[in-house]
This record gives C-alpha cells, sequence and structure tokens, in this order.
C-alpha cells in the first residue's frame, strides 16, 4: 500500500473512488465547487433531491459521473464543523474505510487532511488515524492456514488531497513515520498471532536477528541460559526450568543518537505460552495464553519502525523469552528462588511468572544506564477486569514520566491509565521465609504485581504498561491487537524530535 499526496484539480483526477466530504450546512471547499460546475452541478443537485443532510457518517454514491474521470463518487457528511473532534474524524476515517472495502476498492483518493479538527488542529493526529486506518483494514493473518485464503480485499494506492501545495512535506514526513510505526504494529500483531508451538523463545530470537539486518544502527544479541546462569539470573530460570524450550534473553540495542545520550529502555514480557505451570490454570481459553508474549511483540515491533525510521535516540530492547510449563523440572508453589539483585522470592504461585521473568530484566537493564525504562507486559487478568480492554494499566514511581507517558497515549489513540503504587499495598507482598512474595493475594492484583516489580526498579525512572486487556481482542473476532506499538513510538519519535 503506497500513500501519496496531492492538490491536483478533481476533474483530472483518475481513480476507483473519490471521496468528498461535506459538512451540515453542506458547504463546498474551493476544489468542489469547481468540480460540481464541471460535472453539471449533479452534487448539488442531488444533495438536495435525496434530502442528504451532511451528518457526520452519512454517505452517498455516484457512479460515473459526467465530466469526472474518477469511477465513483462518494460523498460523506462531517457534521457540524467545528464540532469534528478527533473522535469525529475518526469516525468519519472509519466509515469512509469501511464503505471503500465494501465496494472492493483499490486505489482512491480522499480530501480529509484539510479538515480542521476542533481542539487540536494538528495534521499529525490526522495523518496518523488516517494511515493506520488503512493499515488496520489491509491486515489479515493467514499465514498458517493450509487451504486456499480468498484473497481478502487490499488497499494498494491511498492519494490524500488538499487544497494546495503549502504542507505537502509536513504530510509526507507523517506518512513516512506513521507507515513505519505500522509496520511495528503488523510485525507485533504476526507474533501475538503466530501459536506457541511456532513462536517459542527462539523464534523471537531469530526474529529479533532478522530485524536486526534492517538497519546499519541496530545490533543484537542473544543471550543463552548457561550465560543467565552466569549472570545469576535465578528468577527468570526458575520460570524457564519448567519448559524443554531453551529460554532466550534477547537484547537489541538501537543506537540512533550520540553515544553518550543515555538510551530508553523497552523491557517486554515473552512468556510464548502461559499454562500456569504447576498453578495449572484451567483449560477454557487456555489457547489464548499464547499471546502472554505481546509485550515482547510490541517491543520487537518499536525495533522494527525504529529499524525502519531511524529516529535520533537511543533504546534499549530487552525481552526475556520463556514458556511457563508444568513438569517434573518446574518450579512449585513455596520454592524460593534468588533473584540477579540478591532480593530472594517466595513463588506462592507458578502463574505469576511475568513479573518473575521482568524482575531479572529490570535488575540486568542497569548497566545501560539508562535514562527512564518502560516494560510492557500481559501481566494480571486483573488488569482486564480493572480497565476492560480500553486502556492499558499504567505504574510508574515518577508522576512526570507517567505524565509523558499518558500524553503519548492520548496523541497516539493508544491510551493507558494511571493506577497507584502507594507503599500501603507492599504489606500484601510479605513472607515468612523470603525477602519477597511474588503474589498480594486477592485485592488490587494489577497493582502488587507493579508492586513487585518497583522493587526491581530501585534506581531508575520506570513505568510498567500492564497490557493484557489491550494486546488483544478476544471473542469472534479474536486477534493480537499490536498495542501499545503506537503509544510507545509516539514516545519515542517525541522524545527524539526533542517535543516532549
Ligand atoms: N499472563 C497472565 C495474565 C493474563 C491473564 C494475561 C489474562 C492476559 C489475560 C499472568 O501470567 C497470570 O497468570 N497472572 C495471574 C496472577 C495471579 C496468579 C496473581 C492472574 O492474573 O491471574
Ligand atoms: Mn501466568
Ligand atoms: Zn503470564
Amino acid at each position: 500500500m503506497i500513500f501519496f499526496v496531492k492538490d491536483t484539480a478533481l476533474n483530472t483526477l483518475k481513480t476507483d473512488l473519490l471521496v468528498l466530504t461535506v459538512d451540515s450546512k453542506i458547504t463546498f471547499k474551493p476544489k468542489m465547487k469547481i468540480f460540481n460546475s464541471q460535472t453539471n452541478g449533479l452534487l448539488k443537485k442531488t444533495i438536495a433531491r435525496d434530502n442528504f443532510k451532511g451528518e457526520l457518517g452519512e454517505t452517498m454514491f455516484f457512479s460515473h459521473l459526467p465530466g469526472a474521470p474518477a469511477e465513483r463518487v462518494l460523498l460523506v457528511g462531517i457534521g457540524d464543523q467545528k464540532k469534528l473532534t478527533s473522535k469525529a474524524f475518526m469516525k468519519l476515517i472509519s466509515t469512509i474505510v469501511k464503505q471503500a472495502s465494501g465496494h472492493k476498492i483499490e486505489n482512491l483518493a480522499l480530501d480529509v487532511v484539510d479538515l480542521a479538527i476542533a481542539v487540536s488542529r494538528d495534521m499529525s493526529e490526522k495523518i496518523g488515524m488516517i494511515v493506520s486506518s488503512f493499515y488496520e483494514s489491509n491486515y489479515n493473518f493467514n499465514e498458517q492456514k493450509n487451504h486456499e485464503v480468498k484473497a481478502s480485499h487490499q488497499f494498494k494506492k491511498i492519494t490524500l488531497l488538499t487544497e494546495s501545495k503549502s504542507n505537502f512535506s509536513e504530510i509526507k514526513n507523517l506518512i513516512k513515520r506513521f507507515s513505519g510505526i505500522n509496520q511495528g504494529v503488523n510485525l507485533a500483531k504476526n507474533l501475538a498471532n503466530r501459536s506457541a508451538n511456532v513462536c517459542t523463545p527462539r523464534h523471537l530470537a531469530s526474529e529479533a536477528r532478522k530485524i536486526g539486518k534492517k538497519s546499519d544502527k541496530l545490533t543484537i544479541k542473544v543471550i543463552e541460559e548457561k550465560e543467565m546462569l552466569q549472570l545469576g539470573m535465578g528468577s527468570f530460570l526458575a520460570v524457564a526450568k519448567g519448559s524443554t524450550e531453551p529460554a532466550k534473553f534477547i537484547i537489541a540495542n538501537y543506537k540512533g543518537a550520540n553515544k553518550n545520550k543515555k538510551p530508553v529502555v523497552l523491557i517486554g514480557k515473552g512468556v510464548t505460552f502461559d499454562s500456569g505451570g504447576i498453578s495449572l490454570k484451567p483449560g477454557a481459553g487456555m489457547d489464548e495464553m499464547k499471546y502472554d508474549m505481546g509485550g515482547a511483540a510490541s517491543v520487537l515491533g518499536c525495533v522494527e519502525a525504529l529499524a525502519v525510521l531511524e529516529p535520533k535516540i537511543n533504546v534499549v530492547a530487552l525481552i526475556p523469552a520463556t514458556e511457563n510449563m508444568p513438569d517434573g523440572k518446574a518450579i512449585k508453589p513455596g520454592d524460593i528462588v534468588k533473584s540477579m539483585s540478591g532480593k530472594t522470592i517466595e513463588i506462592l504461585n507458578t502463574d505469576a511468572e511475568g513479573r518473575l521473568i521482568l524482575c531479572d530484566a529490570l535488575t540486568y537493564c542497569s548497566r545501560f544506564n539508562p535514562d527512564c525504562v518502560i516494560d510492557v507486559a500481559t501481566l494480571t487478568g486483573a488488569c482486564v477486569v480493572a480497565l476492560g480492554k480500553h486502556a492499558t494499566g499504567l505504574l510508574s514511581n515518577h508522576d512526570d514520566f507517567a505524565d509523558e507517558i499518558l500524553k503519548a497515549g492520548e496523541k497516539a489513540h493508544d491510551r493507558a491509565w494511571q493506577l497507584p503504587l502507594w507503599d500501603e499495598y507492599r504489606a500484601q507482598l510479605n513472607s515468612p521465609f523470603a525477602d519477597i512474595a511474588n503474589v498480594g493475594g486477592r485485592f488490587a492484583g494489577t497493582i502488587t504485581a507493579a508492586i513487585f516489580l518497583s522493587a526491581f526498579a530501585e534506581n531508575y525512572k520506570w513505568a510498567h504498561l500492564d497490557i493484557a486487556g489491550t494486546a488483544w481482542h478476544s471473542g469472534a473476532l479474536k486477534g493480537a491487537t499490536g498495542r501499545p506499538v503506537p503509544l510507545l513510538m509516539e514516545f519515542l519519535l517525541r522524545r527524539a524530535t526533542g517535543s516532549k
């Protein structure tokens, strides 16, 4: 799929579908006015005849307008121009995508980028929504089906029409930026959708190596179990013990800025299948635990986007990857292990494995002297209960840092919501036998999980994103969402350009 930006006259535009927008006052923009008279005034006449009101999402199709080289023209209402919020703009775009894909259109041109979004008036937000919506529509996951898959509809060429050339270069840059981000989103979706017998820790490592070839600024290193043992990653290795698949600790080092600049560290939970271990999960829906590497998938998605876009920033991505399986060798409830930090952990529930692998990554990352650290994990079912599938849970030891992440999420339409990390919750993790327990009882499960992690992230600015609810769609249309790649990339690219 390719995006173009053009300011050509509408009556010279050859396309399968020309999309024109009109508000509830039926205001015609300059180019549309001319186009209307070139097409015998048919647009205006039909609007009047069929009582088209220009309400948000209202549509009207024209075929073979005399004087227009476009095969079809789709008129779409935007409602009251002053009330065109970014939410309304999103609805407008999804209406266009739905209509165009319903008519199996491959090439289309649309006149939406000049529309002023109420409050923000931000070109980046508009191009972000447009590019992401077409990518989303084009995405499918059929690689593991053997029978012939009916070629699903694909958009090929999207032309963004503007009234003037004045912001061409801005729009072109934004198209590049959001295409790169969506390439990362697609990579994250593919990894999380792939079945767990294929998408193993080894597979994640080899996918990371593939991404590594895409940019000179990127180096990939994979630490094997033997070296983990030398490093003292006792907590991570404890989880890996129950699996016959060797664990991998993947490091992607992206150097886009001066080498003295402190990196942002991203850590992604890479549990390629979470059976619960000896604290076995119930059978129903266990298949979905293949997406328990959604954090790793989104972090690798960001690495992909970084390799494509090559922004001026330093980023280190760390992925502890393992399965969580029941076995004669597996950890048992009550086992006490020593983490890389030296802290001992009483494992009361082997299904709280995410925090056990993340804590060693949080200790390991200190050696990069990070500016800040964000871990991303499908960590708790409690987060799905608290926030559902709309917001990612955010917990942090630094409020300004948390605000920066929340803002990036708002901007990228990939929102997070902060939960408290108060000391009062700490007592829930007291253990009579070890320094800390790995579970904190029935209440506030998302918070106690983050409290556990915070004990290993004391020396730097740190935030934790719980994506258990946002990384995956359940139900009939189950599948990965690619979140929170848009949030993370917005965060990173803002830092890269200093527009914090
Ligand atoms: N991977 C799960 C969390 C999860 C649940 C992700 C549902 C996506 C959807 C995690 O490892 C887990 O099992 N957490 C336990 C923690 C509990 C034992 C304290 C949970 O949420 O039940
Ligand atoms: Mn678990
Ligand atoms: Zn898990």
